[in-house]
C-alpha cells in the first residue's frame, strides 16, 4: 500500500503479514507512517495505490470493521457522556445487544480501573483516564483484531502494566493485537513479532522469540569470580570483563547461556542474577534507523 498527501509520501511501500493470534509491534520514528498505515488497514484512509486484506476481506469492509477494535493515537470522544454511556454507544455501534452490554460494561470499567469514576463525565477525565476509557471502548465488543496506536503514552506505571496485562489477555483469548509504540521496553516484553518502519517502508522485521540467532549482552552479578573462570568463558563469549561483583559479557548467542552458567557455578562462583542487557531492541532500533536522523 502507498499513501501520498499532496506531494508528501506518508507511506511509501507497505507490505506486511501479521500472524493471527499474535501481538505485533509496529515500530518506527515520528513521522515514519505508522498511524497512516493503521488508518489504511481500518479503511479510514484510502490508499493512493495498493490494497490490504484484514481477516480475509478488503480493508474497511463493514462486517470486518465490527470485528476490529481501535484505540486511535489522538482520540476525541463525546465528552458529555459518562464512561458507561460511552461504552454503551460504542458497543451498540458494533452491533452488541443491550443485555450483553449491561453485563459487559461494569466488567470493562473494572478492567481499566475506572469503576470509581463511573459517574464522572469523560469531559472531566485526566489524560490517563481518557486513555483507559479508550482502551475499554476498543475491547468492549471482544474484537478479533485490536489496533492500539500508542496506548500507553498518557499512562502511569500501573496503567502501563495494566495495558501490558490486557494485551496479553487478548492474545490468550485468541485475538490479534497490532501495537504502535515508542516504548521499546514494553514492546520487548509484550510482542511476538516486530516490524520496523522507516520513511514509509518496512526495513526490518524480527521474531522476538527467536533464540540463539544473535549475540546477546548479559550482565551477571556474582561473588567469587576467579580470573581463571572468566578466561574459561572464551568458547562461548566474544567479550567478558569484571568490575567488582559485576561480570559483563557478550555471549555468542542465547543458546550458550546455560553453558556459561554451569561453567561459572562449577568454578565456585555464587551467581545472584543474570540479566540480558536492557534496551537491546532500542539498540537495534537506533542501528536500523541511523543515529543522526532528524525529522
Ligand atoms: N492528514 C494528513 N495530511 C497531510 N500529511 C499527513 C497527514 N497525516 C499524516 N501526514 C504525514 O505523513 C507522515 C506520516 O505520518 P504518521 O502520522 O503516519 O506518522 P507516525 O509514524 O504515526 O508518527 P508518530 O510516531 O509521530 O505518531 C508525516 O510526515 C505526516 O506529516
Ligand atoms: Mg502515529
Amino acid at each position: 500500500m502507498r499513501k501520498e498527501y499532496g506531494n508528501k509520501v506518508a507511506v511509501r511501500k507497505l507490505s506486511l503479514m501479521v500472524p493471527l493470534g499474535s501481538i505485533f509491534g509496529f515500530l518506527g520514528p515520528n513521522g515514519a507512517g505508522k498511524s497512516t498505515s493503521i488508518k489504511m488497514l481500518l479503511g479510514l484512509v484510502k490508499p493512493t495505490s495498493g490494497e490490504a486484506f484484514v481477516l480475509g476481506e478488503r480493508a474497511g469492509d463493514v462486517a470486518v470493521r465490527r470485528k476490529i477494535g481501535f484505540l486511535p493515537e489522538h482520540f476525541r470522544f463525546y465528552d458529555w457522556l459518562t464512561p458507561a454511556e460511552l461504552l454503551r454507544l460504542h458497543g451498540r455501534l458494533c452491533g452488541m445487544a443491550a443485555a450483553k452490554l449491561r453485563e459487559r460494561i461494569p466488567v470493562m470499567l473494572d478492567l481499566v480501573g475506572l469503576t470509581p469514576h463511573r459517574d464522572k463525565r469523560v469531559h472531566d477525565f485526566s489524560k490517563g483516564m481518557m486513555q483507559r476509557i479508550g482502551l475499554a471502548q476498543a475491547l468492549i465488543h471482544e474484537p478479533e483484531i485490536i489496533f492500539l496506536d500508542e496506548p500507553t503514552s498518557g499512562l502511569d506505571p500501573m496503567g502501563r502494566r495494566l495495558v501490558r496485562d490486557v494485551i496479553r489477555a487478548q492474545r490468550e483469548r485468541g485475538a490479534t493485537v497490532f501495537l504502535n509504540s515508542h516504548l521499546l521496553s514494553e514492546v520487548e516484553v509484550t510482542c511476538d513479532n516486530v516490524a520496523f518502519l522507516k520513511d514509509g517502508e518496512v526495513v526490518a522485521a524480527k521474531d522476538l522469540h527467536a533464540l540463539g540467532e544473535a549475540e546477546v549482552h548479559v550482565v551477571v552479578r556474582a561473588r567469587q569470580l576467579s580470573p581463571q573462570a572468566i578466561a574459561g568463558l572464551a568458547p562461548w563469549t566474544t567479550a567478558a570483563s569484571v568490575e567488582g561483583e559485576q561480570l559483563t559479557m557478550t555471549a555468542r548467542s542465547s543458546d550458550v547461556l546455560p553453558h556459561v552458567v554451569r561453567h561459572l557455578a562449577a568454578s565456585g562462583a555464587d551467581i545472584y542474577s543474570l540479566i540480558p542487557a536492557r534496551a537491546s531492541l532500542e539498540d537495534l532500533f537506533v542501528r536500523i534507523m541511523g543515529e543522526d536522523r532528524g525529522l
